[in-house]
């Protein structure tokens, strides 16, 4: 009787600690084993960045997927990576006096004629750029979680304060939610402000700080998520060696690995999850199929 008084008690502990301090799925993960995401999506096999690539990444049985948000010239929030539509979509033929073709220069009207799926399969013509409202409510639909890269913030002011309202908005920021969101980006001052205005937030840092300034980061930032070219097990070591601002290790969040050799090379250095084009060929890799 006594012990299972104290089981209880155990579990209440743990279940109330959790509602105080939510973090993501992903860094509660298997322990030992790396959390596999879906780079733009299943980007190797669907366009990226489209709700077929995350369609595809359900569909093999992937969870996390990453995505990258900016904004339209009438301030809509679309889901695209580069800064300029002309790779991933066939802005040139639509709007051939528009050149460079940037995403801040077009509205959410116009990109939403756009086929943002024949560049890379005439399977995927008639593939729009979604907007982030739509994206979400396909991430719902899909039960999957999402690791959001706030990309060129500098481009777009106030992007942070704009995505949390609509991330709100689509009920993404109750504790349920709140542990299949990581926030990330190159941009310091980004993921700073994003901690600052929902602390509650996973947020990751995108790149390689020295050692030396990881306790800064710390302050702000739950993982560092290095290319895994330039990564060695020292680093992954010491990034968690520092608690960040939810009281846990930072975590490591490697990209973009695409190969068994890269894959199981960076889980031996004991990263925390691989953001890949390939999530099935990593699963693989780590010899969890
Ligand atoms: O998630 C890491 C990765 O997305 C960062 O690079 O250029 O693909 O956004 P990029
Ligand atoms: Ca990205």
């Amino acid at each position: 009787m006594h012990a299972r008084v104290v089981a209880l008690t155990a579990a209440a502990v743990l279940a109330t600690a959790a509602l105080l301090s939510p973090t993501s799925d992903a860094r509660a993960g298997d322990v030992g084993k790396p959390t596999v995401v879906a780079h733009r999506g299943a980007s190797a096999y669907a366009p990226e960045n489209t709700l077929a690539s995350i369609d595809k990444a359900a569909r093999l049985g992937f969870s996390w997927v990453e995505n990258d948000v900016q904004r339209t010239k009438d301030g809509e929030l679309v889901v695209i990576h580069d800064d300029s539509l002309q790779r991933t979509t066939n802005v040139k033929q639509l709007f051939p006096g528009r050149a460079p073709w940037k995403v801040k220069d077009f509205t959410a009207a116009e990109i939403a004629r756009l086929d943002a799926g024949s560049w890379y399969s005439p399977a995927y013509a008639g593939t729009r750029v979604p907007t982030l409202k739509q994206y979400m409510r396909r991430i719902e639909h899909n039960h999957e979680k999402l690791l959001l890269e706030i990309k060129n913030p500098q481009l777009y002011p106030g992007i942070e304060q704009q995505t949390l309202k609509l991330l709100g908005n689509q009920g993404w920021l109750d504790q349920s939610h709140l542990r299949r969101l990581m926030v990330q980006s190159f941009s310091a001052d980004s993921i700073r402000t994003v901690h600052e205005l929902r602390p509650a937030i996973t947020t990751a840092y995108l790149g390689m700080p020295t050692v030396a300034q990881l306790h800064t980061y710390a302050r702000f930032t739950d993982l560092v998520n290095p290319s895994y070219a330039s990564l060695s097990k020292g680093y992954v070591s010491a990034v968690h060696a520092f608690d960040g601002p939810h009281g846990r290790p930072l975590g490591v969040f490697a990209w973009t690995v695409n190969d068994v050799a890269g894959a199981r090379r960076v889980a031996g250095y004991g990263v925390d999850g691989i953001i890949t084009n390939k999530p099935d060929v990593v699963r693989t890799a780590l010899g969890s199929d």
